[in-house]
């Protein structure tokens, strides 16, 4: 490290994995978190800014400038949170365990976003871990910042399978052979492209900010098992905490994919962020079904020519990724 830290700023919608997310991003000593945003997502925005709020509260970073964004999509209604996976209040049922939340600063996210673009003498990195919708808000507000932003680095999408079959009517599907459909990719759609399409069209068909996509097809390949949970539970009060709220969603994994296992799918976005490079990334134009129809929010690679390129993370030496993780949040206690 050369000493000189990267601005970032987290758009989240904690979350479990969000939650992972955060508390790497605090802990990394590359990076400088210069605010914390909210989306609705996961759970409503009243819940993922408290969740927020508390998880700065428990890194005693309260001082981390916090507000809270969209509480919906752009145009059409979400279809569905995934309570299911993060528990109902959005940290698999701990979040009431967790220090009271620091408050939002009273700005808007976009409001923020653009101030701390606006102050910043070095280009900021934006890592939206959720909707894209408070960063379509941004480049459509302050369209005269985007050359602050150094890049997006987006956790969301997937050229492959999706995880959004739930999202499609009935309940979620509970037998071992529905299990099988679902790993097989039951859905097409990512859930944080599926929760506001309009919004990731809006941003990974810009050129004028480059954009990193994290999907699915990477995320899924980096599963945190026990050995990796019962360290971080190891690490300190902090760190046992952390594990404590993963414990729904293990579970929410386990009965879902017959996996002792979890995805930190915003983390590995964050790390990216800490360390860049760290991923692989093949450059792809992205078109984003923006119709209603069951492939709403599907996120597809594009011919080359046809749009502005995304870095489209596909690989990365996924026991590295997880030890990085681990190694950082340790540093947390
Ligand atoms: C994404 O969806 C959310 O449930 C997670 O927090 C993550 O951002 C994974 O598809
Ligand atoms: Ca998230």
């Amino acid at each position: 490290m050369n000493g000189v830290t990267t601005p970032i700023v987290i758009d989240t919608d904690p979350g479990v994995d969000d939650a992972v997310a955060i508390m790497l991003a605090i802990a990394s000593p590359e990076v400088e978190v210069k605010a914390v945003t909210t989306v609705f997502g996961n759970v409503a925005l009243d819940a993922t800014t408290s969740n927020a709020g508390r998880l700065l509260a428990l890194c005693e970073r309260a001082d981390v400038p916090l507000a809270a964004g969209a509480a919906r999509p752009l145009v059409h209604p979400q279809r569905g949170l995934a309570a299911e996976w993060h528990g109902t209040d959005g940290l698999g049922g701990r979040a009431a365990a967790l220090p009271a939340p620091a408050a939002p600063d009273g700005r808007t996210a976009v409001e923020l976003l653009a101030d701390v673009l606006r102050a910043s003498d070095r280009p900021v990195t934006l890592v939206p871990i959720g909707p894209l919708t408070n960063i379509a808000l941004l480049l459509a507000v302050h369209p005269e910042l985007a050359g602050r932003i150094g890049r997006i680095v987006w956790m969301g999408g997937s050229l492959g399978a999706g995880n959004t079959d739930g999202f499609t009517g009935g309940p979620p599907p509970r037998s071992a052979e529905a299990s099988t459909h679902q790993t097989r990719g039951g859905g097409v759609a990512e859930f944080n492209a599926h929760c506001d399409p309009e919004a990731a069209h809006r941003v990974l068909t810009q050129a004028d900010v480059p954009v990193t996509m994290v999907p699915l097809d990477l995320t899924l390949r980096c599963p945190a098992g026990p050995e990796w949970i019962d360290a971080l539970a190891a690490a300190g009060p902090r760190c046992a905490a952390l594990a404590a709220v993963i414990t729904h969603y293990r579970a929410a994994f386990r009965e879902r994919y017959g996996i002792d296992a979890v995805a930190v799918h915003d983390a590995v976005a964050v790390l990216e962020a800490v360390l860049p490079g760290t991923l692989r990334t093949t450059a792809k134009p992205i078109a984003v079904a923006c119709d209603l129809g069951p492939a709403r929010g599907a996120t597809v690679g594009m011919p080359e020519g046809s749009g502005p390129p995304v870095q489209v993370a596909l690989d990365a030496d996924t026991d590295k990724v997880l030890a990085e993780i681990l190694e950082r949040l340790r540093r947390l206690g």
